[in-house]
């Protein structure tokens, strides 16, 4: 299945101030966006810090929440907790049906995707603002060559960039 990085960044290259940094920063027009293609793909895959600053499940679509805290255990319907390794994760999602899965960050989920070479596509929404510190894509040392597909001005001062992940230049 395709899985596709999706995420907001600063200006200076930053998704977050810190690890509980609720993201009110995007823009109206980055949220629509990303409301309408993880209800599109269906499911959202998210870090347990992620999803603490979200604090409850995206309604409409599957929330998968990647936490290794055995007690964290969900009673509704489109929130699963997991610990489960990414490869596997996929296979069941692909199981269920679905074809593209959302990876929604933050640093460290997207890193162990990354780690495994799951990441198809990433799609970025530049932010005119600048945040000096803070969390990066991936929260450690990664190797990617990518190929802009296309881009977009949102209309806000925001570059909305599709990228594809160039696999054989890795091999
Ligand atoms: N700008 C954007 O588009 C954007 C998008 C998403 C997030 N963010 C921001 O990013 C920040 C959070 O990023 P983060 O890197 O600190 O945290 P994160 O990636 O969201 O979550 C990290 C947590 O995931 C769990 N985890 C890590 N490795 C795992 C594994 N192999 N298997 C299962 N669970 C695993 C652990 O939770 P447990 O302790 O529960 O085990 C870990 O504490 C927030 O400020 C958020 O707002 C920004």
């Amino acid at each position: 299945m395709k899985v596709i990085l999706l995420m907001a960044l600063t200006v200076d290259g930053m998704i977050a101030r810190d690890s509980d940094h609720f993201p009110d920063w995007t823009g109206r027009e980055d949220k629509r966006m990303f409301k309408d293609m993880t209800i599109k793909a269906g499911v959202l895959i998210m870090g347990s810090k992620t999803y603490d600053t979200i604090g409850r499940p995206l309604p409409g679509r599957k929330n998968v929440v990647m936490s290794r805290n055995k007690r964290r255990i969900s009673q509704q319907k489109d929130l699963v907790f997991t610990d489960k390794p990414p490869r596997e994760l996929l296979a069941d999602l692909r199981q269920e049906g679905f074809e593209v899965a959302i990876l929604a960050g933050g640093s460290q989920i997207n890193t162990i995707f990354a780690r495994e070479d799951l990441i198809d596509e990433i799609y970025l929404t530049y932010v005119p603002q600048i945040f000096g510190t803070g969390l990066t894509l991936f929260s450690d040392s990664i190797a990617m060559q990518l190929e802009l597909m296309d881009f977009k001005h949102l209309g806000t001062g925001q570059i909305f960039a599709r990228y594809r992940v160039i696999r054989e230049a890795m091999a």
